[in-house]
């Protein structure tokens, strides 16, 4: 049903080009690491990170101009996010400890994570709100914005859901935020942040190789918005097996990255000019197509010839400088993965605030 209805879409209205903003929280709250502040929580519009406060400075501080201007313009909105910077590190230290205590886990290291926010679509008006806990990288509870019950997805969070189906009031409040004021926040930053929100930029795409048997990364770096899509195609169809996808990843400045790796190891020499990669930044007519050619592939493997010492030193040593070579290459390029992944949520058992506006962070 659902994908016949989005086919009907895909078919019928082609340009309508409907975006969903969001605006997202994701709070960190650990217990038994050193140095590191137990609370932290960031705040994402269209995931761009807007805001944060920590448990050391307990003060929130803007991270773009738009987001400055919102609590420049409106110093109660300033003054509601450093309540909520406070009342929640109260409440989730509660209750994590409540909770470590049900699963007999008083020991150790132990993260937990929340994320709550809504999306709003600029076409439909369509609104969407989410609340999800984990506890130490798994999902630990969800909030079912509909029935307004709790979803335990483990036996461990099955006292929490029920505490927490329990709270009418809460919930009633958490359908409030979720669907009234988080969509009439994010209404308000894109209205402050469109030149910079609304912006498209596109990346510059590469071809990378780790080494010659390894597959054909494609690299885009540098594009925004988000909603982006990177593919390869052979003769102009998508291909869909020996494709790995990447995840959309953040850079510092402010846009994102991704790649597409594509598994060559089963294609003749002569076969490489049937494919290319394909970028598509959402709202942008033109795509970025790479042909595939051996030549515009950068890789930091040196190959044999390259090496002036190769026939003196002989061919073991050569091997074995062109091994190093190589290793150095995968190196650089495993740091390069490494990105930012928004954390999955926290945990909270039976939070309790005393008005709507506590509901963003509990
Ligand atoms: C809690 O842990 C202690 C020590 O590991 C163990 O003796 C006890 O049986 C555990 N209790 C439960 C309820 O699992
Ligand atoms: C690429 O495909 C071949 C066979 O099709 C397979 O043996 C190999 O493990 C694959 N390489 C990667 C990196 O997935």
């Amino acid at each position: 049903m659902k994908t016949m209805e989005l086919v009907f879409l895909l078919i019928f209205f082609p340009v309508t080009l409907s975006v969903k903003h969001s605006l997202k929280f994701f709070f960190t709250i650990s217990s038994g690491v050193k140095n590191f502040p137990d609370f932290v929580v960031v705040g994402l519009v269209d995931e761009v990170p807007m805001g944060y406060c920590d448990s050391i400075s307990n003060t929130p501080e803007a991270k773009q101009d738009w987001s400055q201007k919102m609590i420049e313009d409106d110093p109660q909105h300033l003054e509601w996010y450093t309540q909520e910077c406070l009342l929640n590190q109260f409440n989730h230290r509660v209750q994590i400890d409540i909770l470590k205590q049900q699963l007999n886990q008083t020991e150790g290291v132990h993260i937990f994570q929340r994320m709550n926010g809504c999306e709003w679509d600029d076409e439909t008006g369509e609104v969407n709100g989410f609340i999800q806990f984990g506890y130490d990288g798994e999902d630990f509870i969800a909030f079912d914005l509909k029935t307004l019950t709790w979803i335990a997805p483990k036996p461990q969070a099955v006292i929490t859901k029920h505490k927490r189906d329990r709270d009418r009031a809460l919930n009633e409040r958490w359908k409030n935020f979720l669907t009234q004021q988080c969509p009439e926040l994010v209404k308000r930053y894109m209205d402050l942040g469109k030149s910079s929100l609304l912006r498209t930029d596109l990346p510059s795409v590469s071809l990378l190789q780790k080494t010659p048997s390894s597959p054909v990364s494609c690299h885009a770096t540098g594009f925004y918005p988000h909603r982006a899509m990177t593919f390869w195609r052979k003769d102009g169809e998508e291909l869909h097996e020996d494709v790995e996808h990447g995840e959309i990843l953040p850079n510092h400045d402010g846009s994102f990255q991704m790649s597409v790796d594509l598994n060559l190891s089963s294609v003749t020499p002569e076969d490489w000019r049937r494919y290319e990669c394909v970028f598509h930044l959402s709202g942008v007519k033109d795509d970025i197509v790479t042909k595939l050619d051996k030549t515009v592939i950068r890789t930091n493997c040196v190959s044999p010839s390259e090496f002036p010492a190769g026939p003196v030193i002989g061919g073991v040593v050569g091997l074995l400088l062109l091994l190093a070579v190589c290793i150095t290459g995968v190196f650089i390029w495993r740091r390069r993965d490494n990105g930012f992944r928004p954390a999955k949520s926290s945990d909270s058992l039976s939070s309790d605030p005393s008005s709507v506006k506590d509901a963003v962070l509990n």
